[in-house]
């Protein structure tokens, strides 16, 4: 996808939000695979923490060595090599969650299951930021949008042993944890996007 998209379109996507992440302690990014958001965050935001779970070891090892390869501070990185959908946080400490196409890979009943729990393991003013494909509501963007929708999921569905079948939008979950939609930014006609979720206390 990332070759698809032609690379640079899918690192603006992730990247949209990342000043929101300066002045925040401690991170947790699932799925977040070769270390290419992982970085910039590092460079951006001095100081910040970051657990990564990440059930590919292949994905690791690249993202260390992207780490290693740019100069930056390995010791501030926890990588979990482990399945997100068994992870069980043990206390309310992120401050910022970071899934970049990541909960495109779930099926409705998992994606509920693992955005509550990572909602649960959320400090008070959390932040998460998202990145992710999506489909326009009308017009011919739709209709290209399914059309790559379906050869995506089909493709990583031979591949991988994905479980999805298709995109389930995980807004009324992120929702149901006390977050809120702040700002959605769209890229590639309609066919990615970047989101700013704030959990709320009410
Ligand atoms: C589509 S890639 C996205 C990678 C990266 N976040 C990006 O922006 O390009 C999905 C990543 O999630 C990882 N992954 C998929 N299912 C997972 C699971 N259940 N637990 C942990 N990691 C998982 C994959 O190994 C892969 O690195």
């Amino acid at each position: 996808m990332e070759a698809l998209l032609a690379g640079r379109i899918l690192q603006r996507c992730r990247t949209s939000f990342l000043a929101e992440t300066f002045g925040r302690q401690r991170a947790l990014i699932l799925g977040e695979g070769p270390g290419r958001f992982l970085i910039e965050l590092l460079r951006y935001t001095p100081g910040i923490e970051v657990t990564i779970v990440e059930k590919s070891p292949m994905m690791i090892r690249q993202a260390i060595s992207r780490i290693r390869k740019e100069g930056l501070d390995l010791s501030r990185v926890d990588f979990r090599e482990m399945d997100a959908l068994t992870w069980k946080p043990t206390d309310r400490v992120f401050d910022l969650i970071v899934t970049h196409f990541f909960l495109d890979c779930f099926c409705p009943e998992e994606l509920a299951d693992l955005v509550g729990r990572v909602g649960g393991s959320a400090t008070e003013d959390a932040r998460w930021l998202l990145g992710d494909f999506c489909i326009p509501h009308r017009g011919w963007r739709r209709f290209r949008a399914q059309v790559i929708h379906g050869a995506m999921y089909a493709c990583f569905r031979a591949a991988t042993g994905l479980s999805a079948k298709r995109l389930t939008p995980p807004d009324n979950c992120l929702r149901s944890k006390g977050f809120k939609l702040v700002n959605r930014r769209f890229f590639n006609l309609g066919l990615i996007h970047s989101d700013l979720w704030v959990k709320c206390v009410k």
